[in-house]
């Protein structure tokens, strides 16, 4: 006979662990772009998979287009406008957040943050050459994003949620920095299936 009143079980990975794996696949990334990852990476992928426009992405630095790593194409459903406040949570090397930041304009502002520093100083390097000064790249992650309360129009998060175990806790943060009215995208993969436990709790596949 099953025991009803079992607790719930937590099928998460070890936070630790999976933080250190899926870190350690960015460095990868942005060390060795082109080295061949069991996800799909690029500008002609996003272009030709994703519908991102051609002509935008040729004008974003080559350094960053080269490390997209995005499964869908927030921004195109975000429609963020002029002089509106952006957060791309999980930036990676900034493809999205220089799409953003030049939809928002000088009279809005635009902020990525990213956990791995490689990525970040990518990122970073491609503001500071466009010469965005409304445009900045923070240290952080979904469950800790250094901005202020309500202080955000437009949010999107592409290919990040499925990396962070803790989704109630980034949910939360995301609901504490935007303003009563914004705008949430979130692009990623969803599972349509039953993964055993042993899969769900496994950080490797998380990571992958
Ligand atoms: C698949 S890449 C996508 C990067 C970028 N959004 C893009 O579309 O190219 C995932 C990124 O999320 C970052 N990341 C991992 N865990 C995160 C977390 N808990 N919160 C925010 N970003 C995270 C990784 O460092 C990596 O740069």
């Amino acid at each position: 006979m099953s025991n009803v009143f079992a607790p719930p079980v937590d099928l998460r990975p070890d936070a630790e662990i999976l933080a250190a794996l899926v870190d350690e696949t960015y460095t990868e990334l942005a060390r060795a772009p082109y080295a061949g990852f069991h996800f799909n990476t690029g500008a002609s992928y996003a272009v030709e998979r994703l519908g991102y426009d051609p002509g935008e992405l040729m004008a974003i630095p080559v350094e960053c287009t080269a490390r997209f790593a995005g499964l869908g194409n927030p921004l195109a459903d975000a429609d963020p406008q002029t002089g509106e406040v952006l957060l791309d949570a999980g930036c990676g090397a900034g493809t999205d957040l220089l799409l953003g930041a030049w939809r928002v304009g000088r009279e809005g502002r635009a902020f990525g943050v990213e956990p791995n520093p490689a990525m970040r100083a990518i990122a970073r390097d491609a503001v500071s050459r466009q010469g965005l000064g409304h445009c900045r790249v923070l240290e952080g992650s979904l469950e800790y994003l250094p901005l202020p309360d309500q202080s955000v129009d437009v949010a999107i998060a592409n290919a990040t949620f499925s990396l962070c175990p803790a989704r109630e806790e980034a949910l939360a943060e995301l609901h504490r920095v935007l303003r009563p009215g914004g705008r949430l995208v979130i692009s990623d993969a969803v599972v349509d299936g039953h993964f055993p436990a042993h899969e769900r709790v496994d950080p490797a596949l998380w990571a992958s």
